[in-house]
Order: structure tokens, then sequence, then C-alpha cells
């Protein structure tokens, strides 16, 4: 099954530097500090912490294992093994084809925010006026516009097509040589700043001590609210790691054969954790300030996605005084290289995929996705706007695709792979493949266990409740 051609890449610091940058995005920024308020704060840490280092680990294992084993991206990865199951590889491919339209709108939003930052840093002019008390009504007046989403969408897609088609070695490692660092030494700087504000620690302790009402009803601990939680925490860290999205069967395909998949996948989990707690030391204590001094509810200061970080962050830098235009500068950027790395790795899994199901030459495969891209992500760059009357089952464009893949492909994908490795082609199929070469693979017994029983019986529930969810069944919200 070798391929002699396949780009790779230099090393396993390379892969783990890669799949790391995949890994830590918007999920990370905004999705994880407002779950972890909502779900008990230290309560959720450890329940997270405690399914990354199991289901997570099997999940991605199982992923990268599929790619190195193939050498191919995921449309022809898991046809290889077993021709009947390659329809995971075909909905694998779908998800990023999907996601990454809408993804790099959120990227064109955030660029435009590290402009209006780095104008008022740099030369003074504040599009947000002196307070941001208005910073809803620009958020809104800059989603709602025809044009502005969609041309700040397509400089973030541009940029990503830049990357990618520079390849593996050239264009993707050495961008994130660039970034990651960056967005390390940003996100540490931004949180050490927040715990030395005067006032910090209330909301320090409200995100890191465990609130035991979030599990409990009446004073008592309750089996279903704790449930509620494992779920919440299932979902973050599915969508955290970027499984099931066909990213890592891609990335796992690069990867040498003499690299150990265990140990990689361990330096990805400690990457990913520690910026998403990071992430939550930067926020969570200042909305909690903020939400104090403006006598806001803390559940409805600390709400998630874009109102967080385009209206209440906006806010909170302005109570800053003169130092907030460089705090949101900075926040920004480390915001933008999060999404761009997000965004390579999800374009990535689709051009790799054309080229290795088409056999196109990189350049062509990476300049027709970059239309295909553009041409899907007019409908959720405009899906706000001119386009705002358009619904899907009730959802704006935005919404309904990231509903659509996240809550329902993902978790079907997850589910097909585990039945598949499980039961059909075995675990033994991925773990002699942790074990080429000579490699250790510790947690075999777990990623056993975990593989045939309880990842498919997380994924069915997370599938479930999720729907439930959107279909407002059971009174199912966060
Ligand atoms: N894992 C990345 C994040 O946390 O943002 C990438 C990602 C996840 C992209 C989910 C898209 C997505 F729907």
């Amino acid at each position: 099954m070798g391929n002699s051609k396949r780009a790779s890449w230099s090393g396993s610091l390379a892969f783990v530097l890669a799949a790391a940058a995949s890994a830590i995005g918007l999920g990370n920024l905004w999705r994880f500090p407002y779950l972890a308020a909502q779900y008990g704060g230290g309560i959720f840490i450890a329940v997270y912490l405690v399914l990354v280092v199991t289901l997570g680990f099997t999940l991605m294992v199982t992923e990268i294992a599929v790619g190195r084993r193939t050498q191919q991206a995921p449309l022809t990865a898991y046809g290889l093994i077993e021709h009947k199951w390659g329809f995971i590889g075909l909905l694998g491919t779908l998800i990023p084809v999907l996601i990454v339209p809408y993804y790099c709108v959120i990227g064109g939003w955030v660029l435009y925010y590290l402009k209006a930052y780095a104008m008022m840093a740099f030369t003074g002019v504040n599009i947000m006026g002196e307070a941001a008390v208005n910073s809803g009504d620009v958020f809104g007046a800059f989603i709602t516009s025809s044009f502005a989403p969609f041309g700040y969408g397509m400089l973030f897609i541009l940029a990503c097509a830049g990357v990618i088609i520079l390849g593996v070695k050239n264009g993707i490692e050495k961008s994130n040589l660039v970034m990651m660092p960056i967005l390390f030494i940003m996100a540490l700087a931004i949180s050490i700043y927040v715990i030395f504000l005067p006032g910090s620690g209330e909301g320090l302790k409200y995100y890191l001590i465990p609130n035991l009402d979030c599990v409990s009803v009446d004073g008592k601990f309750s089996v279903m609210m704790f449930a509620r939680t494992i779920l919440g925490a299932t979902g973050q860290m599915f969508y955290s790691l970027s499984l099931a999205m066909g990213i890592m069967v891609t990335y796992g395909s690069y990867m040498k054969k003499a690299d150990s998949i265990e140990r990689c996948v361990r330096r990805i989990e400690i990457f990913d954790t520690l910026i998403a707690i990071i992430a939550g030391l930067m926020i969570i204590p200042v909305v909690y300030m903020f939400a104090i001094k403006t006598g806001t509810p803390v559940k409805e200061a600390m709400n998630a996605g874009p109102g967080l970080m385009f209206v209440t962050l906006p806010k909170v830098f302005a109570m800053f005084g003169a130092a907030g235009a460089w705090v949101g500068c900075a926040f920004f950027l480390l915001v933008t290289f999060a999404a761009a790395t997000s965004a390579i790795s999800l374009y990535e899994a689709c051009v790799s995929s054309l080229c290795d199901f088409l056999g196109l030459e990189r350049k062509t495969a990476t300049v027709f996705m970059a239309t295909t891209i553009m041409f899907l992500s007019s409908f959720s760059a405009l899906g706000y706007g001119a386009w705002g009357d358009i619904k899907l089952f009730g959802m704006q464009f935005l919404d309904f695709f990231d509903f659509f893949t996240n809550s329902v492909l993902m978790p079907i994908v997850a589910i097909a792979t585990c039945i598949f490795i499980g039961y059909f082609a075995g675990p033994k199929c991925i773990i002699e493949e942790c074990e080429a070469e000579g490699q250790v693979f510790k947690a075999k017994k777990l990623y056993a266990f975990m593989v045939k029983y309880l990842a498919p019986a997380l994924m069915v529930a997370l599938l479930v409740s999720e729907v439930c969810r959107a279909l407002g069944i059971g009174g199912w919200k966060i």
C-alpha cells in the first residue's frame, strides 16, 4: 500500500504541531470557556480531561492509523481497508467540504475585527465607539452588510489556498512554525495580564472551582445532570480535537512509519487541552468582572460563539482603557491564527482526497477547491444579510451547515468508524499499525475496549442528544 511519491512531514514534531494547529481553533477559544462556565467549572474540566485521554485518544489513534496504514486521504482510505466501508470515507470527505466554507466566513469576521483593533492600536481610530457599548450594532451591521462578510471571507480563503498550494512541507509546516508560537505567546501573555488584573480572583474561582450546583437538583446529586455534563464535554472534545472530519486521516497519511502514533496523540491532546484551559483563563475572569460591573447575569454574559467574541469581549476590552486596543489586537491576531490553521487542515483534507481519488496535481486540486469553497461560502457569508430570508429547517445557512456537520454527520462517521474497526476490520488492524517498526502501544487494551464498546455508545448518545437539542425535544438545551 506504500506510495513513494506521497508527501510526508519532516518529523514527528512537525506532525504533532500540524495536528495540534488543526485542533486548536475557534472551538478552544469560544466554545470551551463558555461550556466550562455553564457546566460547573472544575467539574466540566475534570470530565473533559478524562474524556480526552480515553475517548478522544481512541478516535484520534484510529483516524491517524487508518491514514498511515493506507497512505490515503479519507475519500479512498476506508474503502482500501474494506471496500464495503468506503462510504465512511465519502462522508468523511463531505464534512470538511461543508465546514470549510462557513469556517472561512467566520475567519473573515475575525479578520475584520483584527483590522479594527489594529487601526485602534496604531492610529487611534475606533469604529466601535469609546465604550464599545454599541459593539452589538457594529457586529450586526457587519454581518448583515451585503459585501463585507463576503469580501473578508474571500480574503481568508485565498490566504489559506496560498498555504495549501505550497504543499505539506513548504506550506503547512512552515506556516505552522510561524503562527503557532505567536498564538501560544499571545495566549500566555493575555492570560497572565488577566490573572493579575485587580479583581480577577472571583472570576478565576468561578472558572476553576467545581460548582456542584451544576450536577444537582434541589441540593442532591443528579445522575441526569451529570450525564448532561458528560455529553457536553463529549461534544466539545470531539469538536475540539478535529475528529471525524477527515483531517486526522489525511495528516496521518503523511506520517512516517518510524514515528509513534500513541506518543504523538498524547502530545496533541496536551497542546489542545492546554490552549482550551488558557482560553478560559483569558476570557472567563474578565467576562465575570464585566457581568458584575454592568449588572448582567453571569450566565447570560458567558454566551457561546459569536456573541461572546464579537460583542461581549469588545465591551470588556473597552473597560481596559488605552490598553484595550492592544489587548484586542493581540487577541484577534491569536484568533486569526487559530482559525487559519484549522481552516488550512480542513482545506487540506479536501485537496488531498481529490488528489488521491482523481490523481490531480496539488495546484489543480487547490484551485478547484478554492472555487468550490468560495461558491459555497457565499451562502453563509450572505446568509445573515442579503439572503437573510432564506432558512433551512428554520436555521440560517451558517447555522444549518454547522448543525448538520457537527451534530449529525460527524457523530455518524465516528459511530460507523468504531463499528467498522471494532467489529469488522478488528482493533488489531489499528493496533498493528501503532506497533509498526517495533513501536510500543502501551494503551492497546484500553484502545480495544473503547473502540468496541464505550466509544460507539457515547457517540450514539451524543448524536441523539444533539438532534433532540436542535429539535427542542425533551427541553434539552444548554
Ligand atoms: N478543532 C478545530 C476547532 O476547535 O475549532 C477545528 C474545527 C472544529 C473546525 C469543528 C470546524 C469544526 F466544525
